[in-house]
């Protein structure tokens, strides 16, 4: 089975407000990258909503025809009543602290346990599937599956990081977390800084990958292939004035 591509629309916001408008426009946007072929759509609300507002992720649900992911962190109540009044196809917990640019750590599994148990059971509750962002770590990897949560997602700044150097070094912790969370029954998602570069061997050597979320590459990726073309559609307006 092929690994699932969901772009995470971020960035297109994040443009978008800069400016205050509707340019570009959010929705007609996911609504494309399905029809170019993504597999899902994954949206990042942060409380200050300084990219994806949380009236976005209430716009986007009946728009959607792939899988839904919405990501964030459970601790705040508002983010538990969006997911639940939303009811995406998956809900990914990351344990951002307010403020944060990124997400840049895993869950510390063995001191969340207790909580996140009780959160996946509410969103379970409901028919939503879950993944819970955890480094390639055995332990934790062990003790998520005691949170009782569906899936798994990798956090994959690290590979990124080392691809360039040693991709065989940078592959082995995750393939070694990948095959225990399979021994485990886990589903496994990937993401973060995966690009163009890295992303075949990580999908390669990673069996039952069922998933990566890519944001911040794809966009820049999307910008530079598409500016040839862009430029020349602008130079075609200047022509022939005088
Ligand atoms: N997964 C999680 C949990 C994230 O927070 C992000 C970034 O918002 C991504 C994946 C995507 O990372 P990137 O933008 O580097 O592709």
């Amino acid at each position: 089975m092929a690994t699932k591509l969901s772009v995470n629309i971020n960035k297109i916001a994040t443009l978008r407000n800069a400016r205050g408008g509707n340019v570009p426009d959010l929705l007609k946007f996911a609504s494309d990258c399905e029809r170019y072929g993504a597999q899902g759509i994954t949206v990042h609300p942060r409380p200050d909503e300084r990219h994806i507002r949380y009236q976005d992720v209430i716009d986007l649900k009946p728009l959607l025809k792939t899988e839904f992911n919405i990501e964030g962190n459970p601790r705040e109540q508002k983010f538990i009543d969006l997911v639940l009044k939303t009811k995406p196809a998956q809900v990914t917990l990351v344990p951002d602290v307010t403020g944060q640019i990124t997400s840049n750590h895993g869950w510390d599994t063995i001191t969340h346990k207790d909580y996140l148990k009780d959160v996946i059971a509410l969103f379970k509750n409901v028919g939503i599937r879950t993944s819970i962002f955890v480094e390639a770590n055995i332990k934790m990897i062990e003790v998520a599956k005691e949170t009782n949560t569906d899936r798994i997602e990798l956090y994959t700044e690290s590979y990124a990081k080392e691809y360039p150097t040693s991709k065989e070094e940078a592959i082995a912790p995750f393939v070694i977390a990948a095959n225990r969370a399979n021994e485990l029954g886990l589903g496994i998602n990937a993401g973060h800084d995966l690009s163009l570069e890295n992303l075949n061997y990580f999908a390669k050597n990673i069996n039952g990958l069922l998933e990566v979320s890519i944001g911040h590459a794809l966009i820049s990726d999307a910008i530079y292939l598409g500016i040839e073309n862009t430029i020349q559609l602008y130079l075609r307006q200047l022509k022939n004035i005088l």
